[in-house]
């Protein structure tokens, strides 16, 4: 298994070092990229450990405005209160996380320490959520004083307006819109979405048939079928857990 580890390792460093070469892209406007989530939620968790960094991993970045919206299916009570499906943890991990967000607007700056929290989430360890801030290296005054003042539940109520006002509305989470289009069910698909989606040329290798990406991805179906999909996958997080460390 090590030497699968170290293959796969390499395969993720050289493909995001040729995808660095390969960013600029002109001529159409950035497709945007909604997901609107709670943080406890396993399918949210599952959507972001492993399928949503590949748009970081590859080109497909720099074509794509990706936003996230940590609300999901909260409701405000009458007296103004937020209440999370999950409870009262997930309202604490919603407002982190928009904390994050609004401490660190560039989504390339917010969203390794969301993946960060949601890999807790996913290995069911997510009460060391400030771990977070450490292995990454993150002041965490910002979130921290943005959780504990006012200013964390204003903008919890901005995204659940922003949540409520979807049209369609959302029906389950995770909801994942491309260009103001929920995809439903097809979510984790959201890459073929985002490429036909832009109209720039030329369209980043992420979108080509015969990129690394998708060779990759052939390599993955093959591993997925040799070792399982679940097992595979959770192996492949510990992989990206291990370069989050070795790159601070
Ligand atoms: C608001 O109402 C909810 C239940 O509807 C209750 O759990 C909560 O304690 C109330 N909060 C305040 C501040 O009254
Ligand atoms: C949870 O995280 C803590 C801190 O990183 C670690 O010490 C512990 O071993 C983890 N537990 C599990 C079950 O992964």
């Amino acid at each position: 298994m090590d030497a699968l580890r170290f293959l796969l390792v390499l395969s993720i460093i050289s493909s995001s070092s040729s995808a660095a070469a390969t960013a600029a892209v002109n001529g159409g406007e950035k497709v945007a990229l909604e997901l609107y989530y709670e943080t406890l939620c396993p399918y949210c968790s599952n959507l972001i450990v492993n399928y949503l960094y590949k748009i970081f991993e590859s080109d497909l970045i720099s074509i794509t405005d990706l936003k996230l919206i940590p609300y999901g299916n909260a409701k405000i009570k009458s007296n103004g209160t937020i209440v999370c499906q999950h409870g009262k943890y997930e309202c604490i991990l919603n407002t982190v996380e928009a904390c994050a967000i609004d401490a660190w607007p560039d989504v390339n700056d917010h969203f390794p320490f969301i993946y960060c929290v949601e890999s807790l989430v996913y290995h069911n360890n997510y009460t060391y959520w400030e771990t977070c801030f450490e292995k990454l290296g993150l002041d965490a005054t910002p979130v921290i004083d943005c959780y504990n003042s006012d200013r964390g539940t204003e903008i919890e109520l901005r995204y659940a307006a922003q949540t409520n006002a979807l049209e369609p509305p959302h029906t389950y989470v995770p909801w994942v819109v491309v260009d103001g289009q929920p995809l439903y069910d097809d979510y984790r698909n959201f890459k073929s979405y985002i490429c036909e989606a832009y109209k720039g040329t030329p369209k980043p290798s992420a979108c080509s048939k015969s990129s690394i990406g998708s060779i990759r991805k052939m390599k993955m179906d093959l591993l997925n079928s040799l070792f399982g999909q679940e097992s595979f996958e959770s192996k492949f997080s510990r992989v990206l857990s291990a370069i989050f460390s070795w790159l601070q």
